[in-house]
């Protein structure tokens, strides 16, 4: 298990990573958007030449990254990679994405060079790029979205949260209790245990 201090710093890396992606892969969208819709060649070119730049430089490095942090604090707290079907979720989708990635960046490469050897007129024939950052953007957001609703950490303990003793408790509807008991993760059971003590964890 990671120590309390490296579970902070991967989980910190990871967040950096892999929503640093996700604003990478909406400003590579915005660009193919841009060459796909423009008939003035220079900036169809510039564009492809960014798209190259953008896609190997940060798009690549952040996704290897964003999957080798989750992949480590999947497997160095409680989470695990195959105990949760969101974990599983999560991994199965962010390297289907980088396959998909890697698959198609030499394209983008041989575009961009392409577009830096013909005139302005051919230029603006080539189109642009946008099922791909389109479709991997909405991957990565649902992916984004499953992690934050199925994660429950220490700083989602509040007063009015269930682990909170009874009598601290503030009342609440018994709905309430019953979605935060599904919400909880790892940590909050980590914290039930020395709090009220003798609480089962997922594991
Ligand atoms: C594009 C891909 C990904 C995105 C955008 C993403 C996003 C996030 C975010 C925002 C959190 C913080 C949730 C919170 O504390 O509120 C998180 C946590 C987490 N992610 Fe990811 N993630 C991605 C990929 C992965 C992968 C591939 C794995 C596992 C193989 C993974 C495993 C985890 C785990 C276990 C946590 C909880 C860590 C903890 O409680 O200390 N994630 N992720």
């Amino acid at each position: 298990m990671l120590p309390p201090a490296w579970r902070r710093l991967t989980l910190a890396v990871h967040i950096i990573c892999s929503v640093g992606w996700i604003g990478a892969a909406a400003a590579y969208l915005a660009l193919g958007v841009a060459a796909q819709l423009s008939q003035r060649g220079q900036l169809v070119r510039a564009a492809w030449l960014a798209m190259e730049l953008t896609g190997w430089y940060v798009i690549v490095p952040l996704g290897g990254l964003a999957l080798a942090t989750g992949v480590v604090i999947a497997l160095g707290t409680p989470w695990g990679l195959v105990r949760h079907y969101w974990v599983l979720i999560a991994f199965g989708l962010t390297s289907f994405a980088l396959v998909i990635l890697l698959l198609h960046m030499p394209s983008v490469t041989a575009t961009a060079e392409h577009a830096a050897q013909i005139d302005d007129g051919a230029a603006a024939q080539l189109g642009g790029d946008v099922l791909h950052p389109g479709v991997g953007l909405l991957v990565l957001v649902f992916i984004a979205v499953l992690n934050v609703y199925k994660t429950a950490g220490p700083d989602r303990v509040r007063p009015a949260d269930p682990v909170a003793p009874a009598a601290a408790r503030p009342r609440q509807s018994p709905r309430v209790n019953k979605a935060a008991d599904k919400r909880i993760g790892p940590d909050l059971y980590e914290s039930q245990r020395t709090s009220s003590g003798g609480v089962r964890g997922p594991h």
